[in-house]
């Protein structure tokens, strides 16, 4: 595995780079499909596909029924590549310039409240859309209250502007799966959808990896396609995924220290004995999370080593005492490939270290992060 990233470790031109595997989403999408085999997959590709690229995500999904995005600009990118699949707007829109986008583009919006849905009801155009009615079943985020939802799905399905319609929600808490919130939000949406007789869509990756019943018509996987377990416990590799993106920056000095030497601003990391650093050309400019630890693993070369200290704009330091001592630091050299998180190191665990979640790490990659798809 090492060896393969090794052979694939681009020209970092000094800095990092992201190595997006296409190959491995279009696995993990084999994934989803054993996973829920009687489900359409509305392949989740917002926030430029959790960092991956919008366009080359959506290419490499090719067999996906449909793709979810938050923005309108998100989805006109989509269109303006060539992707002709239904594109579906999860957060929907409010203004009639925007249906006019929508309805040229063959868009599909979520109606969650009455001021898009009255929008849509005294807009001129005289197209029918495909609209996705969510409601809220306890997340309280977006969404029909369950005691309003009769009067959005009467005044929906009597409206001259909807061709198709279908009923979605939003799991707040699937990854727990310990907790009742999730049966109790399935419970509650089935009572509301069951009798409509239209598609339904419930399960996120969390929703449907662990609650069977959440497999309806139609699932949304986003983190999954990435190769990302949304449980806090497991990493994509345990769930039969692979990571799609690794992020690697190259070592751009290695320094003797001596004990008792600080490193870093504010001098939070001491050396408590002679020891050596690298410092590698990767920081919180290009999305490596700042409040990453000392002990976070970073992998030089292909081997584990520790962040130590605070982590800068544009660098980090690494312990490399223990690796050299070991004898183990045969390839590290200035240049080396340090690989922050992907395929030799979970992203999961780098996001524990910094007290965030994976979806964070890959979604805050800067525009300065090199892209290579491979
Ligand atoms: C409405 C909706 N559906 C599906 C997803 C995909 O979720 P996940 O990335 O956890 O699979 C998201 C992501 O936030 C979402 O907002």
């Amino acid at each position: 595995m090492i060896e393969s990233l090794h052979t694939r470790t681009p020209e970092l031109h000094g800095g990092p780079c992201a190595i997006i595997d296409l190959a491995a989403l279009r696995h993990n999408f084999k994934v989803v499909r054993n996973t829920a085999p009687d489900s359409k997959i509305l392949a989740v590709v917002k926030a430029n596909a959790y960092g991956h690229g919008i366009v080359q995500a959506a290419n490499a999904l090719s067999e996906a029924d449909a793709f979810g995005v938050a923005r309108l600009k998100e989805a006109l990118a989509l269109r303006d590549a060539g992707i002709r699949q239904s594109i579906v707007l999860l957060e929907g829109v409010y203004s009639h310039a925007d249906l006019d986008l929508v309805a040229q583009h063959g868009f599909e919006p979520v109606i969650h409240s009455f001021e898009q849905l009255q929008a849509l009801e005294t807009w001129s155009g005289n197209a029918k859309l495909s609209v996705w009615c969510k409601v809220d079943t306890g997340m309280n985020r977006l969404g029909f209250r369950t005691d309003e939802f009769a009067l959005a799905w009467l005044r929906l399905s009597g409206s001259s502007k909807v061709q198709q319609l279908r009923i979605m929600t939003h799991l707040a808490d699937a990854d727990n799966r310990e907790q009742v919130r999730t049966p109790d939000q399935i419970s509650r949406f089935m009572r509301l959808a069951n009798d409509l007789g239209v598609e339904r869509s419930i399960g996120n990756s969390a929703g449907l990896i662990a609650w069977p019943e959440a497999r309806v018509e139609w699932v949304r996987p986003g983190l999954m396609l990435y190769g990302m377990s949304p449980f806090a416990s497991t990493a994509g590799p345990d769930l039969g995924l692979r990571p799609a993106m690794t992020l690697v920056a190259p070592l751009i000095a290695i320094r003797r220290l001596n004990k008792g030497d600080e490193v870093g601003y504010g001098g939070t990391w001491r050396a408590r004995h002679d020891s050596c650093i690298g410092i590698a050309a990767v920081g919180y400019a290009d999305g490596y999370p700042r409040h990453a630890r000392t002990g976070t693993p970073v992998s030089v070369a292909g081997k584990v080593a520790p962040l130590i200290g605070r982590v800068s704009m544009d660098m980090i330091a690494i312990d490399l005492t223990e690796l050299l001592r070991s004898g183990e630091a045969g390839a590290i050299s200035v240049g080396a490939p340090v690989t922050l998180w992907g395929e030799s190191l979970p992203a999961e665990q780098v996001a524990m270290h910094a007290d965030t979640i994976p979806y964070e790490l890959v979604c805050a990659i800067s525009q300065r992060v090199a892209m290579k798809y491979v």
